[in-house]
C-alpha cells in the first residue's frame, strides 16, 4: 500500500491510499467509531470486489444506503435524502461517511458530509477510473443546480481517499477509456514522463483488444478484462502517478485561486460540449419538433465526460498553437500529437460544433468573470498556463 497526503500548509489533510486489493479499506476504517456508508447500487451489483467491500462494511458495523447515481439524479433532493437517512440514523458529528462509487456518488455524499450537522468527516471508495485519477481527489464536492454542472458546492476534503483497481473490474471499456482521457489531461499538465508512457499503454492495450476481437472474434467484454489484467501493473503505477499530480497541485492551491485552475485544461470547452450534445438530446425527446432522429445528433450515443475533456484538449491545444506560436495551420502541432494519441487510445475527439456554438454556452460557465474567461493552455506537453482571453479573442483565435 502506498500513501500520498493532500497538505494544507504543512499538515497533512487527507490521504490517497493505494492498495491492490479492497481488503486494505478495513485497516482505513478502524479509527473511526461510527460509520456510515453511501453505495452505488450498480457497483454493488456488478463489481466483483463489491462482494468484499459489503463483508468489510458489515464486519466493521457500517450502516449502508445504497443510492442510483446520474447526472439527473445528482440534485440537492439527493443530497437532502441522504441527510434525512444520516439523521433518521442518529448519525452524530463524530460519524464518517463513506462513499463507494464514481464521481458523481462521492461528490454528492461528499457534500451531504459538508453540510449535515455543519460538516461531518468522510470518506471515499472511487470505482471509476476517473473518479481514482480525478474527482475523488482534491475535496471539490457538489450538485448540479438549474441546468448548470456542479454550480452548488464546497471544497472540503475528505478524510481519505482508498484508491484499488479491483473495483475497477466491471466498468464498461467506454467508461474505463472516460477515465484514461482524464489521466492523459493531468499528465499533460505535469509529464515526468507518464504522459507517453499512458499513451503508449493504452495504445498496446487497444491494439492488442483490436487483434483479439477483430481477428479472432474474442468476447470483447472478457478480453477488455484480460488485457486490464495483464497490464495491472503499469496501470496501477500510473493511476498513483496521476493521484499524486493531483495531490501535489491540490495541496499548493486547494481553493483554485491560482495553479489548481490548471487542472481544468480542456473543461470549459468540455462542459460547453455537454451541455450543447444533451440540448440535442432534450429537442429530440420534445415531441413537438419533428423530424428529429437519433441521426441527427451529433452524439447519438451520448458524450461521456472523459470523451468532452478529450475534444476539450484538443481544442485549448489548437488554441495553445495559435495563442503562442501563431500556427495558423488547420489542424496545429501539439492538437495533431494530442488527437492522435487520443485516437489510438480510442478515445474520439473530434468536436461537431463551431466555436460560436460552444462560445455562446462558454458566456454562462461559472467561472467566467466578467467578460473574460480562463483558459488553460497547454504550451507543450507537460507545461500548461493560465490566461484571461474574451471570448471574441478565443473566437478570432480558434477561426
Ligand atoms: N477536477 C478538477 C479539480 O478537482 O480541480
Amino acid at each position: 500500500m502506498e500513501q500520498i497526503n493532500i497538505y494544507s500548509g504543512k499538515k497533512a489533510v487527507s490521504r490517497i491510499v493505494t492498495g491492490d486489493t479492497i481488503t486494505g479499506l478495513e485497516a482505513c476504517l478502524q479509527p473511526y467509531r461510527s460509520v456510515f456508508a453511501i453505495v452505488d447500487r450498480n457497483v454493488a451489483e456488478k463489481c466483483p470486489a463489491a462482494a468484499t467491500l459489503m463483508e468489510i462494511l458489515k464486519r466493521s458495523k457500517v450502516k449502508v444506503r445504497f443510492i442510483d447515481s446520474s447526472e439527473q439524479t445528482k440534485t440537492l433532493e439527493s443530497v437532502m435524502d441522504i441527510c434525512a437517512w444520516l439523521l433518521d440514523n442518529n448519525a452524530d458529528r463524530d460519524a464518517l461517511l463513506l462513499a463507494a462509487g464514481g464521481g458523481i456518488t462521492t461528490d454528492m455524499a461528499g457534500f451531504a458530509a459538508c453540510i449535515y450537522k455543519r460538516g461531518v468527516r468522510f470518506a471515499y471508495v472511487p470505482t471509476t477510473l476517473l473518479s481514482q485519477v480525478d474527482a475523488a481527489i482534491g475535496g471539490k464536492t457538489g450538485v448540479n443546480f438549474d441546468r448548470y454542472k456542479n454550480i452548488l458546492g464546497i471544497i472540503r476534503q475528505p478524510a481519505f481517499t482508498y484508491i484499488c483497481p479491483q473495483m475497477l473490474e466491471s466498468l464498461p471499456k467506454r467508461d474505463f477509456l472516460s477515465g484514461v482521457a482524464e489521466m492523459l489531461k493531468t499528465f499533460v499538465i505535469e509529464d515526468n514522463g507518464n504522459y507517453q508512457k499512458a499513451a503508449d499503454l493504452f495504445f498496446d492495450i487497444q491494439s492488442e483488444f483490436h487483434v483479439e476481437v477483430m481477428m479472432y472474434g474474442k468476447d470483447e467484454e472478457s478480453v477488455w478484462k484480460g488485457l486490464l489484467q495483464k497490464h495491472r501493473k503499469s496501470l496501477n503505477q500510473l493511476i498513483a502517478a496521476a493521484a499524486r499530480v493531483k495531490a501535489g497541485v491540490v495541496s499548493r492551491d486547494q481553493f483554485e485561486k491560482d495553479e489548481r485552475r490548471k487542472l481544468n485544461l480542456g473543461h470549459t470547452f468540455a462542459h460547453a460540449i455537454e451541455t450543447l450534445a444533451q440540448k440535442e438530446v432534450l429537442a429530440r425527446q420534445d415531441s413537438s419538433i419533428d423530424g428529429l432522429s437519433a441521426e441527427d445528433l451529433h452524439f447519438p450515443d451520448g458524450v461521456t465526460h472523459g470523451e468532452a475533456v478529450a475534444i476539450g484538449m484538443v481544442l485549448a491545444a489548437r488554441l495553445a498553437d495559435r495563442y503562442y506560436r501563431n500556427d495558423s495551420n488547420e489542424t496545429t502541432a501539439l492538437e495533431a500529437k494530442i488527437s492522435n494519441d487520443l485516437w489510438d487510445c480510442d478515445i474520439p475527439c473530434y468536436c461537431p460544433y463551431s466555436i460560436e456554438e460552444l462560445a455562446a454556452i462558454m458566456k454562462k460557465d461559472k467561472k467566467a468573470e466578467g467578460d473574460r474567461i480562463h483558459f488553460v493552455l497547454p504550451r507543450s506537453i507537460g507545461e500548461v498556463e493560465t490566461v484571461e482571453l474574451t471570448l471574441e479573442d478565443v473566437c478570432i483565435l480558434m477561426k
